[in-house]
């Protein structure tokens, strides 16, 4: 099959979190299996593109619509890990992708609405006939709409689309300008079944037009896939996803254990796998050390994240003083989406400066994630709503026990240590599930327990916790089987 994704982020080469993991795994596996595989994403200035020695321009511009003018853009192309990605730079004084961040700008729903369009006139323009495109979260939500609406008495016509929801949480609320700059006619498409949003009387709402127009549409886990269509956490589009919930379905994640797996990992100073579990106390010295922390008998309880409401962060802080006040230490490792919550955390990370068992590090930085990762003994996951979350699977991965809130992926992925249902050797962490105080507590306070009073029932845990599968084999493979699904159709 002929497979091309389409998206914002694809780590390694530019990541906001974990959409850019999943675009690289999941394009990785379906190339390892033989797909023909492309990528099309925005030439952002800040991509890595040392990361890229072949990266350079092809000689073919495109032209896409703007309001009333066709903008010209070069396309560049660049290989990420053997994927063929293609890049695409608007020749505009809107400086759409020159912004140094990827998103956050005022303009967001302009610049990906453009982009969308400009990917559909690439591969119009180089002749590609692709069999599936496979598009993510709002900000390719216009391409279903524009293959359907725009492209089909052309050669695309035959593409099949995939869109999967990576976070409800983001929908691209916007107005009909933005659909007038793609070339759409507002008045037929700002309909309660097309793209209107709920709650904004002509407000368009991206996301929604990408279920509507797509011909399959998933979410990262299957727990967020029930969670949206039945509660609250639809988010205003419960009953868009229960009108399509013939092509509607959950499908877990999977991670490149290629990339998280602690006995290869190069950013980590000890490599260390399940028969050599004691090497991992080498990671927690390094890390303690690298961040001025005593080398204690004590725990190392610890977050990797995104600052973000969605996560939990007043959760986060109280697991901080609670694991303080119970014999552990806590290391904080996020970036924060707003200043509000940067202010705050800027606030306690000057509170516990001089500490010697607590260190708060406010930015986004891969390498201390993943010695955060292989020196912890445990991650705290708070989320409000998680739609899969992939810390949790790293940090089991690298034996370091996730405590996290009962909700969409975490749910179908961390087993209770004292009330799963599961066999003792499936359970791999421990859940809770009130977005409180007591609902936290109860899930550390369980974890620190068994550390300091059974560390034999610790280290099973810590052993179950590697053992759990969560490659992207299986997943790539419901993917495929949706693929040709479509094209069976
Ligand atoms: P989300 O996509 O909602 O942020 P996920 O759990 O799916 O949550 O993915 C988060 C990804 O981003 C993981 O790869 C995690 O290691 C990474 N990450 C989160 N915060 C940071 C940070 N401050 N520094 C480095 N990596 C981070
Ligand atoms: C989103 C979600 C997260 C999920 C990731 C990759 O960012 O917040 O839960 O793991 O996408 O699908």
């Amino acid at each position: 099959m002929h497979i091309v994704l389409i998206s914002p982020e694809c780590a390694p080469i530019v990541k906001v979190g974990g959409l850019g993991d999943f675009i690289q795994g999941l394009a990785k596996e379906l190339q390892h299996n033989g797909h023909q595989v492309e990528l099309i994403l925005p030439k952002y200035d800040t991509l890595r593109y040392d990361l890229m020695p072949d990266f350079h321009k092809l000689e073919e511009q495109i032209w896409s619509p703007c309001y009333e003018e066709y903008l010209p853009c070069d396309i560049y192309a660049g290989s990420v890990e053997g994927l063929h990605c293609f890049f695409i730079e608007p020749q505009s004084p809107h400086q759409f992708f020159d912004r140094g961040a990827v998103y956050g700008q005022p303009d967001d729903a302009e610049r990906f609405a453009f982009f969308s369009r400009a990917s559909l006139e690439f591969l119009l323009k180089t002749g590609r006939q692709p069999d599936i495109l496979h598009c993510h979260d709002w900000q390719t939500g216009l391409i279903p709409v524009l293959l359907y609406e725009v492209f089909q008495d052309t050669p695309l016509h035959h593409a099949r689309l995939c869109y999967t929801l990576h976070n409800l949480g983001h929908q691209g609320v916007t107005g009909d300008y933005v659909l007038r700059l793609v070339g759409l006619e507002p008045a037929s498409l700002i309909t309660p079944e097309r793209l209107a949003h709920h709650d904004n009387a002509g407000g368009v709402n991206l996301l929604k037009g990408g279920i509507v127009y797509s011909n399959f549409v998933t979410t990262v886990s299957p727990h967020y896939a029930w969670e949206i269509q039945n509660t609250e956490l639809g988010m205003g589009l419960q009953s868009t996803l229960l009108t399509h919930r013939d092509k509607f379905g959950g499908v877990l994640n999977g991670l490149d254990y290629s990339v998280w797996n602690p006995d290869t990992d190069p950013l980590i100073p000890h490599t260390y796998n399940h028969e050599r579990l004691n090497e991992k106390m080498h990671n927690t010295r390094a890390l303690r050390e690298r961040l001025g922390l005593q080398d204690v008998h004590q725990p190392v309880v610890s977050v990797v994240s995104r600052l973000d409401g969605q996560k939990g962060v007043d959760l986060m802080i109280h697991a901080l003083r609670f694991a303080l006040a119970n014999h552990a230490q806590f290391v904080l490792l996020g970036a924060a989406m707003d200043e509000g919550t940067q202010q705050t955390f800027e606030a306690l990370q000057q509170e516990f400066a001089t500490s010697a068992d607590c260190r708060l590090v406010l930015e986004h930085n891969e390498t201390l994630a993943h010695w955060v990762y292989a020196g912890a003994d445990m991650i705290i996951i708070p989320s409000v709503y998680e739609p899969c979350g992939l810390t949790q699977l790293i940090a089991m991965q690298y034996g370091t026990i996730p405590i996290v809130r009962h909700t969409g992926g975490l749910a179908d992925t961390v087993f209770d240590a004292n009330y799963a249902e599961q066999a003792f050797e499936h359970r791999n962490g421990y859940t809770f599930n009130d977005s409180t105080a007591d609902g936290v507590e109860s899930g550390l306070r369980r974890a620190l327990g068994l550390w300091h009073e059974y560390p034999d029932y610790f280290r099973q845990l810590r052993l179950n916790a590697m053992n759990s599968d969560h490659s992207w084999n299986a997943s790539a493979q419901h993917y495929v089987n949706i693929y040709k699904h479509l094209l069976n159709k």
